[in-house]
């Protein structure tokens, strides 16, 4: 068989890899997930079981039911201070996941480049490769992993298309400040890249601190397209929802792509997103409330093992302690934790060399899970 050139430049995502592998295993604790444990609330399952029967049942536009954009538009002013018009700015996609392909195959040509600053999720690499472009890595500044404006301008060439951030970032758990994603924004804007600015975590913050989003900044908001999903904040991943905003020329790229693609979100599912929007607030509240416990949890257990360093991380469900004074190879030792001790964590290579020497525990699990899995993980490291 000869698959495409495209196809073949790209590895599958080694996150999917180690969660078959994972599923196959029997009594294994879960530290590798990238999905919220809980289940998504009633009142959102409801809505979709009352939307099927009342016959949301064949295709939508596919940009999504207006009522969806229209209720999308109000938040997105509301939490985010961005302005956009659900008729042309705002599309309903396949997750985030469909946000970023459609995103990335609308601008992104053949031998573009595209700098992404790891670690970083793993995926974009292969969404850019997809596409055609050149995915170039720049390193986060440790400790705190913060952007690197400066770098990411002294890298920039001719043939720079695009920036992807992510914020609050997975795999590292920062949230960046304002100041950085303004002076981001502004470079963006000057040197006329594309900003991709990924914001599935938007909600998942702790200690007072707020997600800022650089579309709202109005004179870069041309160069801007924010990614935003019901996934992570929901606890609705297995629904398959998320939506992009970008200008109105971005936007009718965006959605020829989606089109082809997807033709439009499942009906049903857009009507539970809009009652998510409207009603589940409080449950986000919950959720958010007990990450913030089980960060604190495994922020400590981690800190007590002699050479593990460990920055606490400000958003999302993942922390990424440093092990490397105990073992350089990352996969070498989630490897070993995995079979001495029955214990799933993401090699930090995964998300980029950057990441070597770490590893990603998820808290989208029991107090009981994390602190019995960081026990195991003390013990293989000590011995
Ligand atoms: C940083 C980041 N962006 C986007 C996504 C896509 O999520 P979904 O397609 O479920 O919205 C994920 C999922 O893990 C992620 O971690």
């Amino acid at each position: 068989m000869k698959v495409s050139d495209r196809v073949s430049s790209i590895e599958p995502s080694p996150i999917r890899k180690l969660m078959d592998r994972v599923g196959s295993m029997r009594e294994v604790l879960g530290l590798h997930v990238g999905e919220p444990d809980f289940d998504t609330p009633k009142i959102i399952k409801e809505a979709a079981k009352r939307a099927l029967d009342e016959g949301a049942t064949h295709y939508t536009f596919a940009a999504g039911i207006p009522e969806l954009r229209e209720a999308i538009a109000e938040k997105l002013l509301r939490e985010n201070s961005v302005t956009a018009d659900p008729e042309g700015e705002i599309t309903v996609t396949i997750g985030g996941y469909g946000a970023i392909f459609s995103a990335i195959q609308a601008l992104v040509n053949i031998g573009d480049e595209v700098l992404i600053p790891e670690p970083a999720w793993p995926a974009y690499r292969g969404f850019v490769r997809l596409a055609g472009g050149i995915p170039i890595p720049i390193p986060l500044k440790p400790p705190e992993y913060m952007l690197d404006v400066d770098a990411i301008e002294d890298r920039i060439t001719e043939k720079t298309k695009m920036i992807i951030i992510n914020t609050p970032n997975n795999p590292v758990g920062s949230v960046y400040p304002k100041d950085v994603l303004t002076c981001i924004a502004r470079l963006s804007a000057e040197k006329q890249i594309y900003l991709l600015s990924d914001e599935v975590y938007e909600k998942i913050v702790f200690d007072g601190i707020s997600h800022f989003s650089p579309a709202s900044i109005q004179d870069a908001r041309e160069y801007v397209i924010s990614i935003y999903s019901f996934s992570k904040t929901y606890a609705m991943t297995g629904w398959r929802i998320g939506y992009v905003v970008a200008s109105k020329d971005v936007t009718r790229a965006i959605r020829v792509v989606h089109s082809y693609m997807a033709s439009c979100v499942s009906p049903a599912v857009q009507i539970a997103a809009l009652t998510a929007l409207r009603e589940a607030e409080d449950y986000v509240r919950m959720m958010v409330d007990k990450y913030r416990e089980r960060r604190d949890l495994a922020y400590d257990l981690l800190s007590e093992i002699p050479g593990v360093e460990c920055i606490k991380p400000k958003g999302t469900f993942y922390l990424f302690p440093d092990f490397s004074h105990i073992e350089p190879s990352s996969i070498k030792l989630s490897e070993k934790l995995l079979e001495k001790a029955r214990v799933a964590t993401v090699p930090g290579l995964a998300f980029g060399e950057a990441g070597e020497g770490h590893l990603r525990i998820s808290v989208a699990a029991s107090s009981e899970t994390i602190r019995e899995a960081i026990h195991r993980i003390k013990r293989i490291v000590l011995c």
